[in-house]
């Protein structure tokens, strides 16, 4: 009964299920407290106090239509404390007309892709990269591209992307802190490809969005912190949530913000509002919407992360493996 691409997309991500299966036999093998789990991000720290008391806060309001249906884009003043935090963290003014709020960074991908490609656009991705990447994509239309980074730094290779561009080329997906090598891209990195990419859309005479995908920015260890991307290029896209971030990945609680300087960025935003709704997402949470503006300025105990990657990083390399140490994502 299921379409031929479904079938086809489950064959090739099998090997998730695989690594689900083989980590279920180990532990049974060997005992739950000798094997760990690396296949998928769920934070296992608690989300930070105040997340919990601004939810039985807003659990508590008796306030009517709390619950309803609001906005496709979100709670206007939930919107405006995105909109002011994310001016302060970027130095760059944003409104909160460039907000929209998501169902997590999942949510958000699929609405910005959805709104941008048509059929057999491309999407650039950078090697490795978060596998659902090339499904989301897929969902919409698009062609995946697959760009390596570098071998040892994992840094982007802006020439390498230049050539990977043509006219077909509609967004480039980038993710700083990077999972799953934990690295985060550096400002001349992402300098030399913004000049890249605009000679590109010059030769093009078109738009090329880079969407930034940043569920790890504030998951940074020994004081690193990942480039703003709107101050570097014009054309981009934020994704965001407060899956890592406030360890809420079950709640999906997120959201879209679009850099002030696109042109025409009206349409843009009716677009973005206007696939948050078609895809049947409707609106993010209510609930975890509302405990947000309590809860931008925290975040779950990084320092908890950071133990894990020097035992992990230290330990590896007295093993004599040859690794990166991995300066931000968890
Ligand atoms: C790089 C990356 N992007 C997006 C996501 C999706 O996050 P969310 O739970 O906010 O949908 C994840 C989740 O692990 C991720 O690692």
């Amino acid at each position: 009964m299921i379409s031929s691409k479904i079938k086809d997309n489950l064959s090739k991500s099998s090997f998730i299920r695989a690594m689900f299966e083989e980590g279920a036999k180990l532990r049974k093998q060997y005992g739950a407290d000798k094997v760990f789990d690396f296949s998928i991000g769920n934070p296992d720290i608690e989300p930070p106090v105040i997340v919990k008391e601004a939810l039985i806060k807003a659990v508590m309001d008796e306030r009517p239509k709390l619950h309803g249906y609001m906005s496709n884009a979100g709670f206007a003043d939930v919107r405006a404390s995105i909109a002011a935090r994310l001016s302060k963290d970027t130095g760059s003014t944003v409104s909160p007309e460039n907000i929209v709020m998501t169902c997590g960074a999942g949510g958000a991908l699929n609405v910005v892709l959805k709104t941008l490609l048509n059929p057999g656009d491309e999407v650039i991705v950078l090697s490795p990269y978060f596998v659902e990447y090339l499904f989301y994509i897929d969902n919409h239309g698009g062609k995946s591209v697959i760009v390596e980074t570098d071998h040892t730094t994992f840094q982007p290779d802006p020439e390498k992307v230049y050539k990977a561009v043509n006219e077909k080329t509609k967004a480039i997906i980038i993710n700083s802190p990077h999972n799953p090598t934990g690295v985060i891209y550096s400002r001349a990195v992402l300098e030399k490809m913004a000049e890249k990419l605009a000679a590109r859309e010059k030769e093009f005479g078109a738009s090329i969005c880079v969407i930034s995908d940043e569920p790890y920015s504030k998951i940074v260890y020994d004081g690193a912190q990942a480039t703003p991307v709107f101050e570097i290029f014009k054309n981009s896209i934020i994704v965001d949530s407060f899956s890592k971030s406030l360890s809420l990945p079950g709640e999906r609680i997120g959201y879209i913000a679009a850099n002030p300087a696109i042109e025409n960025i009206q349409l843009l935003m009716d677009g973005l509002i206007f696939a948050n709704r078609t895809l049947g997402f409707v609106n993010a949470p209510a609930l975890f919407q509302r405990i947000l503006p309590e809860s931008l300025g925290a975040v779950v105990e990084v320092e908890q992360y950071k133990r894990r990657r020097d035992m992990l990083y230290d330990n590896l390399i007295k093993f004599g493996y040859e690794c990166i140490k991995p300066e931000g994502a968890c």
